[in-house]
């Protein structure tokens, strides 16, 4: 769980940026509830390389240096993730790092960063999983924990393969945007990788969107409620020094949060798809042997979303207890969880045995 500057800022970002977002992680609640990582992403780096051949950070928009700012972060509590690509140069044509790997995971190392986003971009055609192992085992001689993110856009199937190329999470789409059939887009495309993701290994649907203006109140509820339930990474993707209230509780619901951290075997599914009705059912199976679910509303009026207790896979019981996790209330169901549930819009639950 984190942030990252790309999906607000773009190239827009200097260290005053990176050091008030840390500032604000913890005054907003969201370090306490789970956010760790500040990740600054393309467009830290100087156009040259220094003259012993190092990356350097752009001495207008980062004058002090990373290590200046990995301090600041740690001082707060919290890990600094940093961003390159495995190709010459980065998306936004910058020096990255092909063939430059121990050099420069030395240097991140150096730096005090915690966390590695590595793109794709300018890979000159090579193979991913040699340009991928490369870099992690450029890392892991470092001797410094460094979490090692694939951003490889699910190109050659990262999931197949990345966890043995030394990933720690795999980005399994192309970008997200602020769109709702962006997101929308990207879930259907999850559907079917359930079996890849795990400890150690995670699928990553990209990072979140919450709170950057584009989607309404229920689409970034549905948005959030389907990145916890598929265990996707929390990235937060917004400005947090100005977020709203509203943004913040949905960033910092931690019965959501609660779930997208609990390991119950398997990431969130997708049970039903209902094309007719615009409806979809995800559901998850929860360590304690309850079930978490989300009901996705797809279409543009509000409807009423039914679950059958039995398919959802908990074992027969005469009631169950349904916790609805944005209204914060608990029913009891019998053999039928029902909801009503908006427009572009989800409802999330976690249904267990009652007493
Ligand atoms: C690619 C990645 C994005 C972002 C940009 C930066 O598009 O997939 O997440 O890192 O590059 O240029």
């Amino acid at each position: 769980m984190g942030w990252n500057s790309w999906n607000k800022f773009g190239c827009n970002i200097d260290e005053g940026l990176i050091e008030q977002t840390a500032d604000a992680m913890v005054s907003s609640g969201m370090r306490d509830a789970g956010y760790r990582y500040v990740n600054i992403d393309d467009c830290w780096m100087a156009k040259t390389r220094d003259s012993l051949g190092n990356l350097q950070s752009d001495p207008i928009r980062f004058p002090h240096g990373i290590k200046a700012i990995a301090d600041y972060v740690h001082g707060k509590g919290l890990k600094l993730g940093i961003y390159s690509s495995a190709g010459t140069k980065t998306c936004e044509g910058l020096p990255a790092s092909l063939d430059h790997e121990v050099a420069d995971a030395n240097k991140f190392a150096e730096w005090g960063v915690d966390y590695l986003k590595y793109d794709n971009c300018n890979n000159e055609k090579r193979p991913a999983i040699p340009r991928y192992t490369a870099m992690s085992n450029a890392l892991k001689a470092t001797g410094r924990p460094i979490v090692f993110s694939l951003c490889e856009w699910g190109e050659n199937k990262p999931w197949e393969w990345g966890k043995q190329a030394g990933g720690m999470l795999w980005r399994t789409t192309g970008d997200i945007s602020d769109k709702w059939t962006s997101m929308i887009g990207i879930l259907n495309r999850q559907v079917g990788l359930e079996k890849f993701s795990g400890p150690g290994g995670w699928n990553d649907p990209d990072m979140l969107e919450v709170g950057n203006g584009k989607m309404t109140f229920n689409e970034y509820i549905a948005h959030f409620s389907l990145w916890a339930i598929l265990n996707a990474p929390l990235i937060a993707g917004n400005d947090l020094r100005t977020m709203s209230d509203t943004t913040r509780a949905i960033l910092t619901n931690a019965a959501v949060i609660a779930v997208n951290q609990d390991w119950g075997g398997q990431q969130g599914s997708r049970l039903v798809n209902d094309t007719v009705t615009h409806t979809q059912v995800w559901v998850k199976p929860m360590r304690n042997g309850g079930r978490a679910v989300v009901l996705l509303n797809l279409g543009t009026t509000a409807t009423s979303i039914s679950v059958g207790t039995a398919d959802l896979g908990l074992r027969p019981a005469d009631k169950y207890q349904a916790t609805d996790l944005w209204a914060h209330s608990i029913q009891e169901v019998h053999d039928v969880l029902h909801a009503g549930v908006p427009a572009h819009g989800a409802a999330m639950y976690v249904v267990r045995t009652g007493k």
